[in-house]
């Protein structure tokens, strides 16, 4: 894999690139019963879907907001009508765990003189829980939301946040980390060195944007910058 070369950052993607979004359907799987998996993916993708569809219609909402919507319409589509368990699964999603590779690929990219940031659509008290239940708050200089900006990613004006919170004149000093195929690609048509992990196999996004590497896992970015 060729080293990127420049980089000054590392800007990370949250949900689903350093937390498993997936996780609080897991913990309830046998409640919730056989149409659990269905139910994660479900509340996930229209997670995404409404924060874009809102992006475009200029009526913004916080991250909270789009991912309790999310999780209604999810919980509508499957036919799981169950009172209390929406709030139970919007608790465990202030806690999500962190990827078993997150921790020691932070410790490492620091340890190389790298600046690390999270930048993420979700909420700045979202932000803050999940990563002080994952213990990585030493290892992150800056938590960025997209709530400074009022838009959601892929909007370059996020990216263009991020960079300037950090005080770099040149984009191509930042490299940002994305398992989310749009989010990598997006943040690489901004101008950024885009890695994405593909965590999951999946194929690229049929959008504008190329993403300067891929890695299977976080454990292979240290070497990558
Ligand atoms: C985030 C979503 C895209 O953390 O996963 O921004």
């Amino acid at each position: 894999m060729t080293k990127l070369e420049g980089i000054k950052a590392c800007v990370f993607d949250a949900y689903g690139t350093l937390f498993d979004v997936h996780g609080p359907v897991s913990k309830l799987a046998a409640e919730i019963g056989p149409r659990a998996d269905e139910l994660s993916r479900l509340w996930r993708q229209k997670q995404l879907e409404y924060s874009w569809l809102r992006s475009l219609m200029g009526v913004h909402a916080d991250f909270w907001k789009v991912t309790g919507d999310a999780l209604d319409y999810a919980l509508a589509a499957c036919a799981i009508d169950d009172p209390g368990l929406k709030d139970e699964l919007m608790v465990f999603y202030l806690k999500l765990e962190a990827y078993p590779d997150a921790a020691e690929a932070l410790t490492a990219v620091r340890a190389k003189g790298k600046r690390t940031a999270i930048l993420s659509n979700g909420s700045p008290s979202m932000l803050d829980s999940a990563v002080r239940a994952a213990g990585l708050e030493k290892l992150i200089e800056m938590v960025l939301s997209v709530e400074d900006v009022g838009i959601y990613k892929p909007s370059r004006r996020v990216y263009r946040h991020a960079q300037h919170k950090l005080g770099l004149a040149d984009a191509l000093s930042v490299c940002f980390v994305s398992a989310n195929p749009w989010d990598a690609q997006g943040a690489a048509q901004f101008g950024f060195q885009s890695v994405r992990i593909d965590r999951a196999g999946l194929p690229d996004d049929r959008i504008p944007g190329k993403p300067a590497a891929m890695i299977k896992s976080l454990s292979e970015l240290p070497a990558l910058v």
